[in-house]
């Protein structure tokens, strides 16, 4: 029996496992439970007593090195093959650092201007981002010649009847005059698209933030305070603000306003264009036809509306000079405003 035992050994020994068919042969040959070892133990029954402890230990070698050379030579097989045409992967590179994510700077900056309007009773509102003629133009009074109406200067989805991705948001404003609940104050933050050559200072999607309250009496010394009161606590209580005249079709009066610059704080700079001031939104009186086209009485209700481009405020409050950044996902700019507490 021992000799049966070594002689089986140098067979396993010498048999030569190259691929995958010399694997299954050799297992089939040795292994299975048809094969010489198997075979072997077979034949163990048989060995005297005295002899049953030394060879039985070296039965079960005899096993465990057979079984090691299948599972080793089936690993090596299945090595080299899956390597064909693959590159090898190098252990040795330093790994890929785990990015912490960041709440980017218009979510942040958003953020805190919800807050300081729901400070003093504003509610939040949308309309929708895909929006028609009416809400987005005729309902605000835009003229049927405006150029926004042109495909030059929107996104039109649909022509003839027109659908459009919204200019501004405030489509929101129509909507909840719409649905006739007064008082109103609300503000409605959201995506805008215009047709515009992307560049430093403009692109084709942006953010507004649009503000309306519409009550009795509401007068333009309201729309002043509520305005001042923002910049003061948005900026800081030593900005500057003040109010230019201006158009908007479903305001009337329309004013821009201007706020002491941020880096010079008036003293003139190439990012106010050394005048001391910077524009950051347009606001005015909700022109008593808007309020008609909206079934609410001018002679009852009077109100006003803001709207401020998102990325312009956080442009100024960070001082970021190129409107694309906020869109290219790159994390050394995001990570620059981590833990922020603005
Ligand atoms: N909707 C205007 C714009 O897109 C901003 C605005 C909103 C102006 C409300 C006045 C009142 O420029």
């Amino acid at each position: 029996m021992k000799n049966q035992i070594e002689s089986l050994q140098k067979e396993i020994d010498d048999f030569r496992i190259n691929d995958n068919q010399t694997l299954e042969k050799y297992r089939i040959e040795f292994l299975s439970k048809n094969g010489k070892v198997q075979k072997l133990f077979d034949d163990f029954k048989s060995v005297s007593i005295d002899q049953k402890r030394e060879i039985g230990q070296k039965l079960n070698l005899l096993k465990t090195v057979s079984e090691n050379k299948y599972n080793e030579s089936k690993e090596a097989i299945i090595k080299t093959t899956s390597n064909i045409g693959i590159e090898v992967p190098d252990f040795s590179l330093p790994e890929i650092p785990n990015e912490d994510g960041t709440i980017h700077p218009l979510s942040q900056v958003l953020e805190k201007i919800i807050k300081i309007f729901s400070g003093i009773g504003y509610d939040l509102s949308d309309g929708p981002e895909i929006e028609d003629d009416w809400h987005n133009f005729t309902a605000l009074n835009f003229p049927p010649n405006h150029p926004a109406r042109e495909m030059q200067d929107s996104f039109f989805i649909n022509k003839n009847p027109d659908i459009l991705l919204r200019t501004h948001t405030s489509n929101a404003q129509v909507r909840i005059m719409e649905s006739g609940k007064m008082p109103i104050r609300i503000i409605s933050p959201g995506r805008v698209y215009r047709n515009e050559v992307i560049s430093a200072r403009a692109h084709c999607l942006f953010h507004q933030v649009e503000g309306l309250y519409i009550n009795k009496n509401v007068s333009f010394k309201e729309l002043k305070d509520t305005i001042y009161y923002f910049v003061k606590a948005m900026f800081g209580d030593n900005t500057k603000v003040r109010f230019r005249p201006s158009f908007f079709p479903f305001t009337e009066p329309s004013a821009e306003v201007d706020i002491s610059c941020l880096i010079c704080h008036g003293k003139g700079c190439n990012v106010c264009k050394y005048s001391g001031w910077v524009e950051i939104m347009g606001c005015g009186m909700v022109d008593t036809q808007v309020l008609e086209n909206c079934n609410i009485n001018p002679n009852e209700f009077s109100g006003f509306a803001f709207g401020m481009g998102l990325e312009r405020i956080t442009m100024l409050h960070y001082q970021i000079k190129d409107l694309r950044l906020f869109f290219e996902n790159d994390v050394r700019f995001l990570r620059q405003f981590q833990n922020q507490n603005i």
